[in-house]
This record gives structure tokens, C-alpha cells and sequence, in this order.
């Protein structure tokens, strides 16, 4: 048997059934560990060679080899093989045949089970910074954004229904707390992830005196995991990582509704810029925005991973078990496609404009200003539950004339209310309601211009 082949077959008598290969394998996707693989490896030798069980020349040539066949992997040398299943003992292979017996000793009390915990942790962090940088470009184009219009209008919606007047930027700045929860969701999914499961071995960790402290140290966990078992099965981390990007899933795709909304005929409140938008093979004039659909399709695929995740971790014995290698395939899925989404996003935002003339010149529709109004009347002493009444009736009647609120003659007025006087035409009109809003973090453009300030300082320190 040649030295590269598994050291199982000498247990197993045969060679594996080409089906049971390609069936087992995970090489095809967790090659992408390979870095993570490596510098796992590194610390363990630094570590086996402290405790005496490699010697310092035995070291040398395993970093030495570890470091070349890592170079290869990068630029595209390094030959896979599908028979040694998965990208562990893949490198282990070419390791052996490039140094021989000292690389035979690497994988002293060590198991695959611990090292891809190890690996997937190691990913995960850097995975998760990568997103956040990601989502914290996102943050900033919205924030520059809603800076374009501190000072302008748009019509809130409930319901989808037109409700009272909000600022433009109050609107965006809305998208940036939502990223921001989904930023502190990921830092706390790495401060929990952030443990050491090396040394644990298959199950039960190992008779040899392994300084798991150590290893931990060398690779920047916070800690190492305490017990052996859990070590190897744990896997909440990949849960948690996939279910933070199904929120950020989520509100991407609340984001890309809106805009598909606005960027129809009837709504006509934003241009995205050509460069993000389709056409059709028939129809000529069309122009669509494909790039958001995608965005809120793709939320469908983040979803089922997480759904495919929790499936595969319950009722699972205690251990290791083979299911486990299926975590990789919704976890890196879940996060490529978050990873795509919010780029895309980011140059939506980037390239759109909001048609702030066409969008002023409809505010006087759907009575934005009636609450405002209503909140006229118990400043004037009416109670809430009255003045919401009287509001109502207005409406009604202007609603069968045609007109608005602030059509309204003092006159008429008078008649439903007599409290009301010459002032009330100055909390009419969507523009003079969204300049009164009083309660802290309202969509006014005063807030506006205080929220879009303290986003600026916040997303510039990184914090
Ligand atoms: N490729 C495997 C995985 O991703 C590595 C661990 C295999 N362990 C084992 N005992 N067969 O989970």
C-alpha cells in the first residue's frame, strides 16, 4: 500500500467504494479551511515539539512543508484528491509525502473531530469580521445617503398606507439601526464561538500530556472549551451564525421591497441608477429592478439553511457524528450569499437618488397631517379620544370634497371644533408636521440631521 493511502485501510481490508468516495468526501467545499487548517496544524506542532513529543528539527520541517503546501494550495498547485475525503487529511497526505516520518507525527493526539471544530471556529471568526466590514460599508452609504435629505419629505406608511409625514433621512437611518443590531448579533456570536476545542481529540481528549492552554493561545481563542464531548459535537455556533444572517436576510429584503415599490410607476420615488437594473427581452421600455428582487429572492435560500442546520444537529447522539460535515454546506452558503447580498445593496444605495420634487408634489394626498392635527385640539385642551373623532369627521367630509386638511376655512373649522383658531394652518401640511415632532428619535429633519451626525462619528471609529 503506498504511504499516501488512509492508515485505515489497513483496518478496513478494502479500498472504498467509488460511490461511498464521492458520497463521503467534503474536499469539494471544505478545501476553502485550508488556511485555517494549516495554522491549526502549526499550533499543535509548536505545541507537540514543547511537550517533547516532536523534536525541534521534526517542527521545523513540519512548518516548513505546512507553509509550502499552503503557498501551492493559493496559487491553484496543489492537486486535490477526492479519496482523501476531506481537506484535513488531504494536506496530512501531501505532508507525509513531502517530509516522510516526522510528518507521520502531526496528528498525534488529535482527531479530525476536534480539528474541524478548531478549523470552522477559526473560519467563523474571520468570516464574521469580513461581514461586519461588509454591513459597516452598507451602514455608511445609507448614512451618506439620508445626509443628501436631511431637509425633505417623504410619506410614512403603515399598512402601506399613507401615514404621516417622515423625513427622507429618518427613513434611511432606519436600515442603519436594523445593520446595527445585526453587527452586535455577530459580535456576540464571535465572543461565544471564540474557544479552543483542540486537544479534544475523537471524544474523550488524550492520554498524552497536551497543553491545550497553549495551543489555544497560539491560535487567539479567549479560552478553551471545557469539556471533551461537547467539543467535538458542538456546533450552536453554525446555528447562531446562520440565524444572524437570516436577520440580516430579512431586513435586506424589507429594504429591497421598499424600493421595489418605490421604483414603480405609481410610487416613482427613486431612480436606481441603469448600471443596477435589467431589461426585458420583449418589452422595450421596460426597466427592472432585478438586483433587488435577487436580494429579497435570495433570503428564501439563507432561510432554508438555517432550517437545514437545526435539522441536522437534532436528536443526534452525543459525539462525533458524520452529520456534522453537512454544517459546512449551509454555513458557508448562508454566509456567501449575505456576503453578495449586502455588497449588491451597498451599490444599490450608492447609485440611487430619490426624486424628492415628484415625491413633495404628492404630500398632500392621503391626510399625512390628520394626527397632527388631532394633536392641534388636545393641545388646545381637547381630550385625545374627542379630538381623534372630530379629525375623522373632517377627513370624511374633505375625503367627498376633494380638498385637504389645510383647505379647510376657519369657518369650517369653527363648526366642529371652536377651539380651533388662525394657528392651526401652522401644523398642517406634511412639511410643517414633520418639523413639529417633539419625542426623541422622531422622523423629523431636525433628528435627521442629530441621527445622520452621530452615525458619522460612530461608523468612523468602527465601534
Ligand atoms: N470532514 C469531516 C467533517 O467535516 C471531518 C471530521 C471527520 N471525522 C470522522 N470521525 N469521520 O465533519
Amino acid at each position: 500500500m503506498a504511504e499516501t493511502q488512509k492508515s485505515w485501510e489497513h483496518r478496513l481490508g478494502k479500498a472504498t467504494d467509488s460511490g461511498a468516495v464521492d458520497f463521503v468526501e467534503s474536499l469539494s467545499f471544505d478545501k476553502r479551511l485550508y488556511k485555517y487548517d494549516i495554522v491549526g496544524s502549526i499550533a499543535h506542532a509548536e505545541m507537540l515539539c514543547e511537550k517533547k513529543l516532536l523534536t525541534k528539527d521534526e517542527l521545523k520541517q513540519i512548518k516548513d512543508a505546512l507553509i509550502e503546501i499552503s503557498r501551492q494550495i493559493a496559487e491553484g498547485k496543489f492537486k486535490f484528491d477526492k479519496t482523501y475525503e476531506d481537506i484535513h487529511m488531504a494536506i496530512e497526505a501531501a505532508l507525509i509525502a513531502k517530509i516522510g516520518d516526522a510528518g507521520k507525527k502531526l496528528h498525534t493526539g488529535r482527531s479530525r473531530n476536534d480539528q474541524v471544530a478548531t478549523d470552522m471556529r477559526l473560519w467563523m471568526r474571520d468570516e464574521i469580521e469580513l461581514i461586519q466590514a461588509k454591513i459597516a460599508l452598507l451602514q455608511k452609504a445609507f448614512v451618506k445617503l439620508a445626509e443628501k435629505y436631511v431637509n425633505d419629505i417623504m410619506p410614512g406608511y403603515t399598512h402601506l398606507q399613507r401615514a404621516q409625514p417622515i423625513s427622507i433621512a429618518a427613513y434611511l437611518l432606519s436600515f442603519v439601526e436594523q445593520l446595527n443590531r445585526d453587527n452586535l448579533r455577530l459580535k456576540n456570536c464571535r465572543l461565544l464561538l471564540n474557544l479552543s476545542p483542540l486537544g479534544s481529540g475523537a471524544i474523550a481528549g488524550s492520554s498524552l500530556p497536551l497543553d491545550r492552554k497553549q495551543v489555544c493561545g497560539l491560535l487567539g481563542f479567549s479560552d478553551i472549551t471545557y469539556n471533551t464531548i461537547d467539543s467535538v459535537s458542538d456546533r450552536d455556533f453554525c446555528a447562531e451564525f446562520v440565524f444572524d444572517c437570516c436577520l440580516i436576510a430579512a431586513h435586506l429584503s424589507k429594504f429591497a421591497e421598499d424600493w421595489i415599490i418605490f421604483s414603480t410607476t405609481e410610487f416613482d420615488f427613486i431612480r436606481i441608477d441603469d448600471a443596477f437594473c435589467t431589461s426585458s427581452s420583449m418589452m422595450p421600455q421596460k426597466r427592472n429592478p432585478d438586483m433587488l428582487e435577487l436580494i429579497r429572492g435570495k433570503a428564501g435560500a439563507v432561510y432554508g439553511s438555517l432550517m437545514a442546520i437545526l435539522t441536522i444537529l437534532k436528536a443526534q447522539p452525543s459525539g462525533y457524528n458524520r452529520d456534522l460535515q453537512e454544517d459546512k454546506v449551509h454555513t458557508f452558503k448562508a454566509s456567501d450569499t449575505i456576503e453578495a447580498c449586502v455588497d449588491m445593496a451597498c451599490a444599490i444605495v450608492e447609485n440611487t437618488a430619490f426624486k424628492t420634487e415628484k415625491i413633495s408634489a404628492g404630500l398632500d394626498k392621503g391626510f399625512l397631517d390628520a394626527t397632527a392635527l388631532a394633536e392641534y385640539l388636545v393641545k388646545k385642551g381637547v381630550a385625545f379620544r374627542t379630538a381623534h373623532g372630530i379629525v375623522g369627521t373632517l377627513v370624511a367630509q374633505c375625503e367627498k370634497d376633494g380638498k385637504g386638511l389645510a383647505q379647510i376655512s376657519i369657518e369650517q373649522f369653527k363648526k366642529y371644533s371652536n377651539v380651533i383658531g388662525e394657528d392651526v394652518y401652522l401644523c398642517l401640511g406634511s412639511k410643517n408636521v414633520a418639523a413639529s415632532y417633539a419625542t426623541a428619535a422622531a422622523a423629523s429633519p431636525a433628528q435627521g440631521i442629530e441621527q445622520v451626525n452621530y452615525w458619522k462619528k460612530q461608523l468612523a471609529t468602527g465601534e
